[in-house]
């Protein structure tokens, strides 16, 4: 018997050292080209799906308190929704996050125009964005984590921005519950860009009713107000006694119906909040807390700024994994530069030059509270 027993614990011990491996399969069609959807697995049993179509993570399972699994990211069971949507779930967002104002900026001197596609501004890098595009993918997995890494040739004078832009993204699900997104870059011509992930989180689980009994704390003394079309302003605005002040917690819903200005605009959250600084990844700029679930979201980022978003365009006409996605059924933490900064001098910088690289990373950590 105990001849037996050692190569069984010889087999588990093996397989517990084996490198982390990234399962794939067919996830349907665009443009007649095949896409595929990849998962990302870590020995915790979290799990992480994620499209060649726009790079899209399209499933995020993670345990709430009592061990029990449930996917926090809005998503769909295969790529034809995420063609036709224009809500970007999920998806990786280039070349300019967020919105660019008139759908032009000025660049050494020379005009560029976007093709516009909100109310004559560029939002998310105008009509065919990344998230519209088809990503080359390899398994990248090293012996601790499983990670994914996509890579986009964005051709000079794609959506009017100039330069080839070289852009590759690192997903990695590590052992302490993180997804960790990568982004590098590198052009040819000098440009701007702004790159992000548009993940629609409710730690509740997808398709739940609705995301305002979260609690959110942000580390942000600042953020930016914006007009009637939701292009900053330019003011860098103190939170200090308004419904943006989430530095200490708050319950998202509290206030969001608040009588302010900035909020209606937005027709609930939809703004830049400007991280304290240092930004750095060594402790969290963003945690999201869900009481029933005991499900808990930690952001890290090294951008200067975050887009937090309460869902405020969804309207329950798509119909995902989790069920309709409703009014403010969720929540994005779009770690980024700030919106339409190639306009607003004052705004840290997001141009890059031939012969720089682009690098940043952000990390969603969830964990679970009592
Ligand atoms: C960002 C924008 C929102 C909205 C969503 C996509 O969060 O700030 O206004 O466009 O993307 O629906």
């Amino acid at each position: 018997m105990k001849s037996l027993l050692i190569p069984a614990a010889l087999i588990t011990a093996i397989s517990l050292a084996a490198a982390p491996k990234i399962e794939q399969r067919p996830f349907g069609t665009a443009d007649g080209k095949p896409i595929t959807l990849y998962t990302l697995k870590n020995k915790a049993g979290m799990e992480v799906t994620i499209s060649t179509y726009g790079g899209a993570v399209t499933s995020i399972k993670v345990p709430d308190r009592n061990n029990a699994f449930a996917d926090v990211a809005l998503g769909f069971d295969n790529v034809a929704p995420y063609i036709s949507t224009t809500s970007y779930f999920g998806a990786l967002i280039g070349r300019y996050g967020n919105r660019i104002g008139k759908a032009k900026f000025q660049l050494d001197g020379q005009v560029y125009e976007i093709p516009a596609n909100e109310n004559g501004n560029a939002l998310h890098g105008g009509t065919i964005g990344y998230n519209k595009r088809i990503w080359n993918a390899k398994d990248a997995s090293t012996p601790k984590a499983a990670v994914l890494e996509l890579h986009y040739l964005s051709p000079d004078g794609e959506m009017g921005f100039p330069g080839n832009l070289d852009v590759t993204v690192r997903y990695t699900v590590d052992e302490k519950n993180g997804l960790q997104i990568e982004y590098n870059a590198t052009t040819d011509k000098p440009t701007v860009l702004n790159l992000t992930n548009h993940t629609y989180f409710n730690l509740a689980g997808a398709g739940s009713e609705s995301v305002l009994k979260h609690r959110i704390t942000i580390r942000a003394e600042h953020f930016t107000p914006v007009d009637g079309s939701l292009i900053p302003t330019g003011v860098v605005q103190s939170v200090e006694g308004t419904p943006f002040d989430f530095r200490r917690g708050n319950v998202i819903g509290s206030r969001i119906d608040a009588d302010n200005a900035q909020l209606k605009l937005g027709k609930g959250y939809d703004h830049n909040f400007v991280l304290d600084s240092p930004v750095s990844l060594a402790q969290w700029v963003v945690k999201v807390e869900e009481p029933n679930s005991g499900r808990v979201m930690e952001v890290y980022t090294d951008q200067p700024g975050v887009q937090f978003y309460t869902g405020n365009f969804l309207d329950g006409s798509a119909l995902g994994i989790g069920g309709a996605y409703k009014f403010r059924s969720a929540i994005c933490l779009e770690t980024q530069h700030f919106p339409d900064s190639p306009n607003h001098p004052n705004f840290p910088n997001t141009i890059l030059r031939p012969g720089e690289t682009y690098h940043s990373v952000t990390i969603y950590r969830f964990k679970t509270e009592q």
